[in-house]
């Protein structure tokens, strides 16, 4: 069976999922942009749980509970800084989201929320982000044994619109 790929614009923190991602830093300690937000919802209690982690290396994921939140589980993973391209942020981007699609799939997890990891202070650009993310997750459709959902989730009108040209853009090949 092919997991089904499908855009919301919401807040991520709101959603009754299996997993959602965690666009974090190495630390995992917590930040601003969507991992603060995360960490609010969630609660004390993950910040104390992801002390125990040991950081995680940019490209890499890491489960921890969903405490508070709606969602079962989050998967913390670490985008790429933007450096113009040419610093391997593509492939890095690239395992982001493999990584964290098979991580969800070891948990038999059935659905599975992205941010746009790395599209904000990480400053990866918008459309190639999205372009990236979609053919991953058309990629990984067909090899996931318990991910049925894909959601892509966009804060903001702009990476929706972005999404969905990608998204379009994989359905006519
Ligand atoms: N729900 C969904 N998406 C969100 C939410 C939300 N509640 N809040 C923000 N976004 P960013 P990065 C979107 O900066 O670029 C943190 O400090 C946002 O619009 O959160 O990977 C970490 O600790 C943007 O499109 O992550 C790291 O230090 C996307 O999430 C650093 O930022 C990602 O923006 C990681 O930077």
């Amino acid at each position: 069976m092919t997991a089904k790929i499908t855009l919301i614009q919401d807040d991520i923190t709101q959603l009754s999922v299996d997993a959602i991602v965690n666009a974090a830093n190495n630390s995992l300690l917590g930040g601003g942009g969507v991992d603060g937000a995360i960490h609010r919802v969630a609660g004390p209690e993950l910040l104390a749980y992801c002390r125990s982690l040991g950081g995680c290396e940019t490209g890499q994921a890491k489960l921890t509970p969903g405490f508070s939140l709606p969602a079962k589980f989050i998967i913390h993973t670490v985008g790429p800084v933007w450096q113009g391209g040419h610093q391997q942020e593509a492939e890095l981007l690239a395992s982001c989201y493999r990584n964290s699609l098979l991580l969800a799939d070891q948990q038999a997890c059935r659905s599975i929320a992205f941010p746009a990891i790395s599209c904000g202070v990480y400053g990866y650009p918008i459309a190639a982000a999205c372009e990236l993310s979609m053919q991953i997750a058309v990629e990984m459709s067909h090899c996931l044994q318990h991910v049925r959902k894909i959601l892509f989730c966009a804060f903001d009108d702009k990476l929706y619109q972005a999404w969905l040209t990608a998204l379009a853009a994989t359905q006519q090949h």
